[in-house]
């Protein structure tokens, strides 16, 4: 298994490009399942969930050319509607397949993802609104099988607004007979992407972006569409606190500042300056970081994709910060690693109460999911001497070439190959 040895202390100047957002590619990518026609989908982010959706699209038998960012896709018909438990326990994603698949074709079976490190992650939500459209959902050998033959309009609300329980739901309803209304809906900036690509196919959707959500059934979707993948907020999000924890000055090209406004705001509530510049955002550190209190919620609310990050930022700040988490029962498993490298962190349950420190110091760490790898690598651009991460493959989940984008900014930043 690789690891990263980052050489920490330099200050990380430059621009770099936000590349497209993996939470929007994986529903789009599952989208596809939903029409006949040709597909071109571009801006797709070269990352290991992509290759493993492609993997999983292929094996349903879709044909898919690739070059690049840029992919053409057809789904004319399917060879089976099973979702393998191979594919499934390296990305839960996966189970975005479960909506499309049981509109298109009325039936699918998906392999039940299991819990991850961040928490227990169920999918009753997914599947209480398969059911309500007159889908018959069963539960054997660890595999969920949804048969209907054809889903019918229903009022769905959601007890928490889950974003991939939003994005299956409203590419079912796309298909079927009748006016869905999803409330408590999710209003992620994703969730607008898939709901404009679905449009483009033909699909009748209202109030995306909004907490309630009405899609009109019609009988069928045309892909012959193109469609680019929207920016990844969460990768520009990381490299503008790259800046901060750095003292340094970083362009993100691309990165919309609608999509950040919690996050920008609390930058620059700790002395951050953010200049939203034509085609991108600016991030300028003052050397200084404030303290700040910070708790997730669902979009426009601070994201828990950002946590984080923002802890290791915090960790140096001046006096004390809180950091409540309350999307994820079990996110905060970066402390500990954070406090070997000198991180003054006390936590109470969901609450991570922060002591600023004066430096941090190079150790080695492990990553334990996708985003708290990106705190630590936060950590050790900003840490003296040497810190090296291992398990770095959370990162190519969700960071496209991340030792390349950080060494043109001017980190040190080197992948030590693993022989196995
Ligand atoms: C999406 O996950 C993202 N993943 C996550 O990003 C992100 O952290 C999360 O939304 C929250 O913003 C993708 O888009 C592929 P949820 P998702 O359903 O949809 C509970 C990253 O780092 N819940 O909104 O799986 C659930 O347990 C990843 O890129 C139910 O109880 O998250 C959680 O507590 C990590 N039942 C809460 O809702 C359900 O059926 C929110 O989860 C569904 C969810």
């Amino acid at each position: 298994m690789d690891k990263i040895r980052i050489k920490g202390g330099k200050p990380l100047k430059g621009e770099v490009r936000a590349s497209g957002a993996k939470n929007a590619a994986l529903p789009v990518l599952a989208a596809t399942l939903l029409g006949r026609g040709e597909y071109r989908i571009s801006n797709l982010p070269d990352l290991r969930d992509v290759v493993t959706i492609k993997r999983l699209l292929t094996h349903l038998g879709a044909e898919i050319q690739s070059d690049g960012p840029q992919w053409s896709i057809r789904t004319p018909d399917l060879k089976r509607c099973e979702a393998p438990y191979e594919l499934v326990k390296t990305m839960r994603a996966s189970v975005l397949v479960l909506g499309p698949l049981a509109a298109r074709f009325g039936e699918a079976k998906v392999s039940l993802p299991g819990g991850c490190a961040i928490g227990a992650r169920p999918i009753n939500l997914h599947l209480m609104g398969l059911e309500k459209m007159g889908a018959e959902v069963k539960i054997e050998h660890g595999y969920v099988s949804v048969n209907a033959r054809r889903l019918r309009g229903a009022r769905i609300y959601l007890d928490s607004a889950s974003v991939t329980g939003t994005e299956n739901l409203m590419m079912a309803a796309s298909l079927a007979d009748g006016v869905t209304v999803i409330e408590n809906a999710a209003r992620e900036p994703e969730v607008t992407d898939l709901a404009e690509f679905l449009i483009r196919c033909g699909a009748r959707i209202s109030g995306y972006g909004t907490n309630v959500i009405t899609i009109e059934g019609v009988d069928s979707l045309d892909g012959s569409t193109n469609f680019g993948i929207m920016p990844d907020r969460i990768e520009a999000g990381t490299y503008l606190t790259a800046a901060a924890i750095t003292n340094g000055d970083i362009f993100v090209r691309d990165a919309n500042p609608r999509h950040l406004d919690a996050v920008l705001l609390k930058l620059r509530e700790i002395g951050i300056a953010i200049r939203e510049e034509p085609g991108g955002i600016r991030a300028i550190g003052s050397g200084k970081i404030g303290a700040a209190d910070i708790t997730t919620f669902p979009y426009p609310g601070f994201p828990t994709d950002m946590q984080a990050q923002f802890m290791a930022l915090l960790s140096l700040c001046s006096g004390l910060s809180v950091i409540t988490e309350t999307i994820f029962e079990n996110r905060l498993t970066h402390v500990a690693e954070l406090r070997r490298m000198g991180a003054d962190i006390t936590v109470q349950g969901n609450t991570a109460i922060i002591k600023g420190v004066q430096r941090l110091s190079g150790a080695p760490v492990m990553a334990s999911d996708l985003r708290a790898s990106a705190s630590l690598v936060l950590a050790g651009l900003a840490a003296e001497g040497e810190t090296e991460i291992s398990r770095v493959y959370h990162l190519d989940r969700g960071y496209e070439h991340l030792e390349q984008k950080l060494s043109n900014l001017g980190g040190d930043v080197t992948r030590v190959k693993q022989t196995p």
